[in-house]
């Protein structure tokens, strides 16, 4: 049995692998996640372990490169909807994660869960707090309105396209039926990159994550490079939790990194029953919107 050890990713005052009932001091990692297993563990007996696995084995097939441009194309104009912030985040309370073993709850009480996690260990930092509530709401790719994507474009871990698969990605065996691996130009280490050109110039496979950036980016958001990074990158976890492709970082990358594996932990390990009050959170989050989005978003 593979179990994914979690360790602590960055060097953090406020982690402690002990278990802390009192609600009045810091964040403390659970031992367990919502169903009282370890996180990630992607091979847990579990009724969710076949549905983890089957969305990766779709996955990792149908994200090519070409797959994932179009849909960067498609996607980033804009041109779907217009809807708020909080619109959204009340739009993906009908929506499970199919491809999550820690999680079976709505999606508005994880944005929340997270966001309030972060906003007690860091009062003042409140562009992490809005990061947070909004890291997720690309999942909205989901719904009708959005084409109805199926899980495996949407959610799931993410990874550069246009070079050789990491073997440190999740269910990395079913890259074996994906185009891309036969592909001479996209199958060696380096692929289509040159060094350290930087994780812009990358193609991820296409997934939330990178449609909720091109939200952000397109509505000209005043949020700084780092929210942008945390929500554009936080579920490649083979180079923000394996140390994998650091060959395409550049500096910029590098420093920015650091505030995504302080949001990854929060991300991660507040998944959990405790249940958040949303009216009584509601009008501290409407106050961030406003100060970092000041016009209703086209999506
Ligand atoms: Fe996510
Ligand atoms: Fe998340």
């Amino acid at each position: 049995m593979t179990v994914i050890v979690l360790e602590p990713v960055v060097d953090d005052t406020n982690d402690t692998n002990t278990q802390n009932e009192n609600v009045d001091d810091e964040f403390v990692v659970p031992e367990s996640n919502a169903f009282g297993h370890n996180f990630r563990d992607y091979e847990k007996d579990s009724i969710r372990k076949e549905i983890v696995q089957e969305f990766y084995r779709k996955n990792h097939i149908y994200q090519t490169f070409e797959f994932a441009k179009k849909k960067k194309e498609h996607y980033g104009k804009l041109d779907k909807t217009e809807m708020s912030i909080w619109e959204c985040c009340e739009l993906l309370n009908e929506y499970v994660d199919e491809s999550d073993p820690d999680l079976d709850e709505p999606q508005i009480e994880h944005l929340l869960q997270t966001a309030e996690a972060i906003r007690r260990d860091y009062p003042d930092e409140d562009w992490l707090h809005l990061t947070a509530l909004i890291h997720d709401l690309g999942k909205v790719l989901l719904h009708p309105a959005f084409g109805e994507e199926p899980q495996w474009c949407v959610v799931g871990d993410t990874f550069p396209l246009g070079c050789a698969f990491d073997e440190s990605i999740v269910h990395h065996q079913f890259f074996k039926e994906n185009p891309d691996s036969g592909n001479p130009a996209f199958n060696t280490k380096q692929g289509i990159y040159t060094e350290n050109c930087g994780l812009d110039k990358v193609t991820m496979s296409w997934g939330h994550d990178e449609y909720m950036y091109l939200v952000a980016k397109g509505n000209n958001t005043t949020l700084p490079p780092a929210a942008l990074f945390i929500i554009r990158f936080h579920s490649f976890y083979a180079m923000h939790r394996s140390g994998a492709y650091t060959f395409l970082m550049n500096d910029e990358d590098e420093e920015m990194l650091k505030w995504l594996q302080v949001f990854n932990k929060y991300d991660l390990y507040s998944k959990s029953k405790v249940r958040i009050n949303q009216e009584q959170v509601k009008p501290y989050y409407l106050s961030l919107i406003n100060k970092y989005f000041p016009e209703k978003l086209k999506w």
